[in-house]
């Protein structure tokens, strides 16, 4: 196992319960970084009787000395994240420079990019991808094209902040007014204005976290890397054009950190018992029927973003195992196995059939998920609420076979086992975490 570090990522479409066990691992961090997304993600965290839901800041905020990045890849809304850290003052969770730090390299979402958000998904119709319009794809875009994008530690200098907003302003009013025949022009002098006292407001903490990060490293000081979205949702090995803008798996925290790709350390690939998507595109094994809404009742599944119903299903081993394969998983976390309790039987979906052929392990995953048919293995469920169990000798017997059988599927142990949202409500199985010393070598 190479590296103290630890990286947390999604494996199926998002929502998978990455800032329950983020917050889970927090503790033996110093630092808890993230690199990719924005304001799309949403995290919950549980302590007691106390919700937390996250969009930009790192799930490790609950801690007290751990420091939280929000690293150079990240998309970031500086009114989302402000309204956050006030939501946690008010709250009586410390957030200052102590403890949030945010790369003066991140691209910062402006009010444009909310707006072509929302009317590129009204042009595309019944062909839109379902976005959090939170501006990430058109923020994405923009970096990629570079002269018309804005980083945080432009929000510090107001003379390049006044050039850039003017000269993108004229170029965006020209583009809405042509393509969407929005008429109503930026306000170039009022956006300034609000983004210098974003800029003022979060200056102690503007700084460059890859040297930060860097720094750490050589120190020797533990990082929890935090992923958003899920592989399935990843810019480049996801269900493209279903997508998010950003790469979301293990493979995207170098260059959305700032750190070599050494310093990832131990994956974890988030799962949950079954499947959830929000948003349009492929998901093969959903269940669009009795069974998925007795899912998404008992799971809960409405978006802590945006609060849309999320498609529910199955639990797809195939796309598991190619997102596992992908980002070089180390262990899974499964969660949300309560949600499981009182069917009679589960399905698995361990293979897909193209045309009447096999899907090979090496054959595109993603590409055929749009036309495959689904090759199901029956499980027999269990009745009894597993919510109090400690140790997975507390797990009825067809719950046990259930996670072996995943393991197998999948080729990677299961660390985690979760049983209900909160921190306790958690089961250390096959797991090098137990032990982070072990991830020390
Ligand atoms: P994330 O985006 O990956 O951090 O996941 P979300 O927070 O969007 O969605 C996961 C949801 O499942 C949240 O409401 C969690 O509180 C909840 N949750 C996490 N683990 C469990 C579990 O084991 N059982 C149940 N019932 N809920 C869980
Ligand atoms: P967390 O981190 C679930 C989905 C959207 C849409 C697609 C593109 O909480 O797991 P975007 O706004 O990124 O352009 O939308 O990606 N999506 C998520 N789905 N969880 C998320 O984040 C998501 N972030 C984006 O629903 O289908
Ligand atoms: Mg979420």
């Amino acid at each position: 196992m190479s590296g103290q570090n630890v990286t947390i990522i999604g494996l199926q479409w998002g929502d998978e319960g990455k800032g329950k066990v983020v917050d889970a691992v927090a503790g033996t961090c110093r630092y808890v970084v993230r690199y990719c997304g924005g304001a799309n993600a949403g995290h919950t965290v549980i302590v007691g009787d106390e919700k937390y839901a996250l969009h930009l800041i790192p799930s490790g905020i609950l801690h007290s000395g751990v420091r939280n990045v929000i690293g150079n890849g990240v998309a970031f809304d500086p009114a989302v994240a402000l309204e956050e850290i006030e939501g946690f003052r008010s709250r009586g969770v410390e957030v200052g420079d102590e403890n949030l730090a945010i790369s003066s390299a991140a691209n910062v979402v402006m009010p444009w990019h909310k707006l072509a958000d929302r009317l590129n998904e009204q042009r595309l119709g019944s062909g839109k991808i379902g976005t959090t319009a939170r501006g990430i794809g058109p923020l994405y875009s923009d970096k990629a094209a570079r002269t018309l994008a804005v980083r945080t530690g432009d929000l510090l200098d107001a003379d390049v902040l006044t050039e850039k907003i003017t000269r993108i302003a004229e170029v965006k009013n020209t583009i809405f007014s042509a393509l969407y025949a929005h008429d109503e022009p930026i306000n170039a002098e009022a956006v300034c204005g609000e983004y210098l006292d974003y800029g003022r407001r979060l200056a102690g903490m503007i700084t460059d976290t890859g040297a930060v990060l860097r720094r750490a490293i050589a120190e020797g000081s533990r990082i929890c890397f935090e992923g958003g979205q899920g592989s399935m949702l990843d810019i480049d090995h996801g269900t493209f054009p279903f997508v998010t803008s950003s790469p979301v798996t293990a493979c995207g925290v170098p260059a959305g950190a700032g750190v070599p790709p050494k310093a990832v350390g131990c994956v974890v690939g988030i799962a949950k018992a079954y499947t959830s998507r929000v948003g349009a595109g492929p998901f093969p094994t959903e269940q669009d029927n009795e069974t998925g809404n007795r899912l998404r009742e008992r799971g809960h599944e409405y978006g802590t973003t945006t609060g849309r119903p999320r498609r529910c299903g199955w639990f797809d081993a195939v796309a598991v195992k190619y997102a596992a394969e992908l980002s070089g998983v180390d262990e899974l976390a499964l969660m949300l196995l309560d949600v499981l309790s009182g069917f009679e039987t589960i399905c698995i979906c361990t293979g897909y059939r193209l045309d009447g052929k096999d899907i090979g392990p090496f054959d595109s995953i993603p590409a055929a998920m749009g036309a495959a048919e689904c090759v199901y293995e029956e499980m027999p469920g269990w009745d009894e609420d597993i919510a109090p169990a400690k140790e997975f000798s507390d797990l009825p017997a067809n719950a046990r076979a259930y996670v072996e059988r995943i393991e197998s599927l999948t080729g990677r142990p299961v660390g985690l086992i979760s049983v209900g949202p909160e921190r306790k409500q958690t089961i250390l199985h096959n797991t090098q975490l137990k032990a982070p010393a072990q991830c020390n070598t």
